[in-house]
């Protein structure tokens, strides 16, 4: 794979240079809830500009269908870009039309024109190949070159993360490059005890990092909504918490393939319930044996959090994916926060992958630096851990 410190060596000074990055940043209406994903791609692009290229940013923003809608505007990441890179941005109000074009013939040397959100348009996403690459042709014409940067995207064959990388000379981003170097850290032969920590809605979105990891790891702890599942096939009724029937079994042969191996798969022992699922619902906080019929757990218990802070105190190697809880609620972000802060106090080299847990991290004001490694990939980076080909990385490679 090909670096974007190759690129800076051959030279980019007035050399056109298409970047896709992952820009799909979490908005409230116009504003940016969380910069993670802006700040993270900006060195590279910083960079870009100031060895002289004419650097053309894409990126998707959400999930429009393929038409464009102006609730997924890539307008105020424009703004918010400039800000963090302290040079001005464009901004094309389409993303391969005529505003686009003529903006980047209008570019000189260094500067950064942002494209209009890659999903108004049907070629992106598209499952026919002949669309796919009509759109990524187009969208090549913007560059001499194609830098990828979009971790986040990188589970995903679209035509500006998989199809452009055939039509340009193709090299890997720094954050790329960083998020690569760290994830397969944690598929190879990662420092024990070795922890991982679950969490988020559904366990049907874990299944597959379940099975890739239960051999490798000490211990897997599972908390977040995907716990009552887990609970379930252990016998436990859960009232009307979040439960995936189906999994059930799926979660009973963990369970048994975790004690075949010797793997700790430690799971919540009290719960934080409401009889609603609303920010202001009267918290009540009760044993996991003892979870009453018409109330559901939007978190992990106060004892729940302190073991699992524990196992993560004596481990080495820290893997984090997904809330223990519904952190956007007050009284229920306990969990998530006392986890969040075991890996910060913890001497372990500890990552954080998913949007949400890193979300999390911010929100509840933890110290970034106080992690070894905030994944800007949320599927992406469980993708990874998979040991999935990701669509992006191979493109990259071949
Ligand atoms: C993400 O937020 O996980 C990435 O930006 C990918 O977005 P997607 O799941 O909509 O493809
Ligand atoms: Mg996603």
């Amino acid at each position: 794979m090909q670096t974007l410190d190759e690129l800076l060596q051959e030279g980019v000074n007035g050399r056109r240079v298409l970047v896709r990055a992952d820009l799909n940043v979490p908005l409230d209406g116009k504003n940016i809830t969380d910069d993670g994903r802006i700040r993270a791609v900006a060195p590279t692009v910083k960079a870009l500009a100031e060895a002289g290229a004419r650097v053309v940013v894409c990126s998707h923003l959400g999930r429009p269908k393929g038409e464009p809608d102006p609730a997924f505007s890539l307008a105020p990441v424009a703004q918010r870009l400039g800000e963090v890179l302290g040079r001005e941005v464009a901004f094309a109000t389409d993303t391969v039309g005529t505003d686009a074009e003529t903006k980047a013939v209008a570019q000189s040397d260094g500067d950064v024109l942002l494209l209009e959100n890659l999903r108004f348009n049907k070629g992106e996403t598209s499952k026919d190949d002949t669309q796919r690459a009509e759109f990524a042709g187009q969208l090549a014409a913007f560059g001499d070159v194609y830098v990828d940067d979009a971790f986040g995207a990188v589970h995903r064959g679209h035509a500006s993360v998989y199809d452009v990388a055939k039509l340009l000379p193709h090299y890997a981003g720094w954050l790329i490059a960083k998020e690569v170097e760290v994830l397969s850290k944690l598929t190879g032969k990662p420092e024990q005890p070795y922890v991982v920590i679950l969490g988020g809605a559904k366990v049907s979105d874990k299944l597959a990092v379940i099975d890739n990891l239960l051999d490798k790891v000490d211990t897997l702890i599972v908390g977040g909504g995907m716990m009552f599942t887990f609970l379930a096939a252990k016998g436990f009724e859960v009232g009307s918490s979040l439960l995936e029937k189906d999994q059930i079994e799926v979660c009973k042969t963990y369970l048994e393939r975790a004690e075949e191996l010797g793997v700790e798969l430690l799971l919540p022992v009290d719960t934080t319930t409401a009889a609603e699922f609303a920010a202001d619902a009267e918290p009540l906080t009760v044993g996991v044996d003892a979870i009453p019929a018409d109330r559901m757990g939007l978190d992990i218990g106060p004892e729940s959090a302190k073991l699992f802070a524990e196992r993560i105190a004596g481990a080495k190697t820290v893997f984090w994916n997904g809330p223990m809880g519904v952190f956007e609620f007050p009284d229920y972000a306990a969990g998530t926060k006392t986890v969040a802060r075991a890996l910060v106090d913890s001497e372990a080299f500890s990552v954080v992958g998913g949007g949400d847990s890193a979300a999390a991290v911010r929100t509840l004001g933890l110290p970034e630096d106080g992690f070894g490694h905030i994944s800007t990939g949320g599927g992406a980076s469980l993708e990874y851990l998979e040991g999935k080909t990701l669509p992006g990385l191979d493109a990259l490679e071949n």
